[in-house]
């Protein structure tokens, strides 16, 4: 599904120069793929360039085997829509809207009715075990649920590549675990490709694949 193929994106910072460097990975599907790797390893910057969000300096990021990292924004942004999932750390969720509404959000810009996404959405929360909380807004809901309604949100519209950059990272150790054992599940049962970067070790625990990164470069790729 996605592949990285040598990939680098450098910043200077300092005279020093920090980034990714020369990394090829792939996302297989209805894998949980995990980028693993101390704080400034460069995970956040690869998972940038895996989704559509930044450029490579080198290399090229290949979806169903099509080269699109160097397409005009306004094609990256279609296929962002039509192909990607996106999950972030918390608070990404549209305060004033109800889970449901939230999760109807991007099927409604994809195109769908508002009847045909209120039925996919309630089917997407239903998936995390949200049904008893459609009409509750963000605030009025936990962190671990608020990271389960924005599951739902990024798979909602049938992505073929989720990515979540440290999405554990708000939730207390025993949120964790079991957040990561959902997307693994999805990522089985829907065929959908999840990269997730992360250091926090009940995610890793969860990985179908580990791919540890250092200094920006690609170290190891484990298969669990
Ligand atoms: N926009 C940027 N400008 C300058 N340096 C950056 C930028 N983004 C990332 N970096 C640097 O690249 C390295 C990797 O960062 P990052 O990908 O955020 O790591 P991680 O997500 O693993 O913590 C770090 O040294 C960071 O300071
Ligand atoms: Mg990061």
């Amino acid at each position: 599904m996605l592949h990285l193929h040598a990939v680098s994106r450098a910043f200077e910072l300092g005279g020093e120069k920090a980034g990714v460097f020369g990394v090829s990975l792939d996302a297989p599907e209805g894998q949980l793929t995990v980028l693993a790797g101390p704080s400034g390893s460069g995970k956040s910057t690869l998972l940038n360039l895996a989704g559509l969000l930044d450029e490579p300096d080198e290399g090229e990021v290949l979806l169903d085997g099509e080269p699109v990292s160097r397409l005009p924004e306004k094609a990256r942004c279609d296929l962002r829509l039509r192909k990607l999932g996106f999950v972030f750390q918390a608070h990404n969720l549209v305060p004033v809207l109800s889970a449901l509404e939230n999760v109807m959000l991007p099927l409604q810009l994809q195109g769908a009715s508002e009847a045909e996404a209120k039925r996919r959405a309630s089917e997407a929360l239903d998936r995390v075990d949200l049904s008893s909380r459609l009409h509750h807004r963000p605030g009025q809901m936990s962190g671990g649920q608020q990271q389960r309604v924005a599951i739902a949100r990024a798979f909602a519209p049938k992505p073929k590549l989720i990515l979540a950059d440290e999405p554990t990272a708000a939730l207390d150790h025993a949120h964790g675990g079991p957040l990561m054992a959902l997307m693994k599940t999805l990522a089985h049962e829907e065929g959908a490709a999840f990269l997730v970067a992360s250091h926090d070790p009940a995610v890793i625990a969860q990985a179908d694949r580990v791919a540890r990164l250092a200094d920006g470069k690609l170290i190891a790729v484990e298969e669990a």
